[in-house]
């Protein structure tokens, strides 16, 4: 027996048991995508985002990275945010970290991993740009989640910078970008960004030109 077999065995109950739930689940999504939110999460294998939030394929279209960064030069992720916002037109942009993340304490604790360190510096830098609160805190797991969540809030500034989010704004389109945190201990989910969907909660020197 082929190791994988379990997966595709796993595949068909999970394929019959929606059938059995909506006979017509798979034909009508074969039609079309129309989700109302984009999840960016990290790329961590406890951070599955369509369970976590009880969303059905179709519901969430997602990407996810190492420690959920959204890099202004990444033209993966871009292009997600790009195709999610222009073409699908969601609603609501997640961005979702999660506290004890291995690349956030990569990052703070100084760890090699090789190529994957270029990735890690952009958290480098919301460590260096908070380090006095971070370093304020003694207890190492608690400075690690204080950084996850500091990521978080950085990489939501970072989606609201960007010229085709900041175009939907003035273009009266409804979009909302959130931050939230995910406890892999607990499960739970929580916010801990306020909500923006406005271009004039962006600081000026980030308005995309013209705007
Ligand atoms: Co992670």
């Amino acid at each position: 027996m082929n190791e994988l077999d379990t997966l595709f065995q796993n595949n068909e109950q999970w394929a019959n048991a929606i059938k059995a739930e909506d006979p017509a689940f798979f034909e009508k999504l074969a039609k079309q995508q129309n989700p109302e939110y984009l999840w960016i999460g990290c790329a961590d294998s406890r951070v599955p985002a369509n369970e976590i939030v009880g969303l059905l394929p179709g519901e969430l279209f997602v990407h996810r990275n190492i420690a959920n960064c959204v890099v202004h030069t990444d033209l993966n992720c871009l292009s997600v945010i790009y195709y999610a916002v222009q073409v699908l037109k969601i609603k609501h942009i997640i961005v979702c970290g999660h506290y004890g993340c291995g690349g956030v304490n990569a990052a703070l604790n100084n760890f090699q991993l090789g190529l994957a360190d270029h990735w890690i510096r952009n958290i480098r830098d919301v460590y260096y740009t908070n380090r006095t609160e971070v370093d304020g805190v003694l207890d190492s797991k608690a400075k690690v989640d204080l950084l996850c969540e500091l990521n978080v809030k950085q990489q939501v500034s970072n989606v609201c910078h960007i010229p085709v989010v900041q175009n939907a704004w003035a273009a009266g389109q409804p979009l909302a970008v959130h931050g939230w945190i995910y406890g892999i201990g607990d499960g739970r989910l929580k916010s801990i960004v306020d909500s923006i969907d406005s271009l004039d909660q962006i600081p000026e020197q980030y308005r995309v030109a013209g705007l």
